[in-house]
């Protein structure tokens, strides 16, 4: 098949675009390397079934024939991050809304499928584990930028099963925390490539809040994995979690890491409002029900924590200079 990924050049996107050239497919990544980077695809270069495109999913001259040529899109582009929440909630806002209406208009014109990459961040602070997809979403005030990412994913998932009542083909689907190597590892990323960068370097371990708030981490390898057998599988209209449901406490983390790189950064607490300024919201606890992926598309993440933690730190042996 002929299948276009946006944010291709990202770091999930660059992950999926292998496993989707392993599957023989023909792959064309669109990213205007906001976060993603050539680097991310260089290897994937000379492969005469893959191409890199540079540009924005929110520009209708590019995006339009892109999708007409494709069959399906997998629309990962996106702006995230806690720290891009609270420092530009309107990028965040703006772009992540006007990209996935304009992959949306598109595809409806050519009658395209869409899997479209939402996030756990929709269930926002509820205490109602494990997510189930048809579950209650709990979010704070709209003050509270942090929720902006939420908000607008929410709103993106609801355009695309607006458009899936129009009868266009679509696919949700919420990761949850996905870590490993190309992971953005800058303050603007997740903890894991965070911790790790700083544990190689041998510099402070920072947690935020008490650190016993907990994530499930899922190497991106099988996030990549569960979202390629969408291909094979009918998932019309449907919202599928997709993320390991091992939960790890942040403090945990930071031990297990330490470990991992054999590190002697010291650990650090500071408060949330340290972090990310006053009125910050974190949840406690995200864990997904897994069942969903489980029976439509036959998907179990396969790489513990321990082991995806190793494979991001032999990334960093492989193409960072600053590994000791
Ligand atoms: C964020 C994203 C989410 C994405 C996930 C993984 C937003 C709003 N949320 O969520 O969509 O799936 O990243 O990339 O964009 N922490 C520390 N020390 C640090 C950094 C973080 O203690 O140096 C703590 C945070 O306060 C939080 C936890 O670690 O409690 C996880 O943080 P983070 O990796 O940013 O992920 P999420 O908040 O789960």
């Amino acid at each position: 098949m002929n299948l276009l990924v946006t944010g291709g050049a990202g770091f999930i996107g660059s992950h999926l675009c292998e496993e989707l050239l392993e599957l023989g497919h023909v792959v064309t990544a669109l990213d205007n390397f906001s976060n993603g980077n050539q680097s991310n695809v260089a290897h994937l270069r000379e492969d005469p079934n893959f191409r890199l495109i540079e540009g924005d999913c929110s520009h209708v001259p590019t995006v339009d024939p892109l999708i007409k040529k494709n069959d399906v899109v997998f629309h990962l582009a996106a702006v995230l991050g806690v720290k891009h929440c609270v420092d530009s909630p309107l990028k965040v806002i703006k772009e992540n809304l006007s990209g996935t209406s304009t992959i949306l208009e598109s595809a409806a014109r050519y009658n395209k499928r869409v899997v479209f990459a939402s996030s756990s961040e929709v269930y926002g602070k509820s205490e109602s584990l494990p997510y189930k997809e048809d579950g209650d979403r709990l979010l704070g005030s709209t003050h509270v930028h942090r929720w902006c990412y939420s908000t607008a994913k929410s709103m993106e998932e609801h355009l695309c099963l607006a458009y899936g009542k129009e009868g266009l083909p679509v696919t949700i689907l919420r990761y949850f925390n996905a870590y490993g190597p190309r992971a953005n590892d800058s303050i603007y990323g997740g903890v894991v490539p965070i911790f790790v960068k700083a544990a190689i370097e041998n510099k402070e371990i920072t947690l935020f809040g008490d650190g016993t708030q907990s994530r499930c981490f899922t190497f991106v390898k099988d996030t990549a994995k569960a979202t390629a057998l969408v291909l094979e599988k009918d998932t019309d209209q449907q919202i599928i979690n997709i993320g390991t449901n091992e939960g790890t406490s942040i403090a945990e983390l930071a031990t297990i890491v330490k470990t991992c790189t054999q590190s002697s950064s010291p650990i650090k607490q500071i408060s949330y409002e340290e972090a990310y300024g006053e009125g910050f919201e974190d949840m406690r606890k995200r864990i997904p029900c897994i069942e969903k992926a489980r029976n439509l598309l036959n998907f179990v993440p396969e790489t513990d924590l321990i082991e995806g933690i190793q494979a991001l730190v032999n990334s960093y042996q492989k193409t960072n200079l600053s590994y000791p």
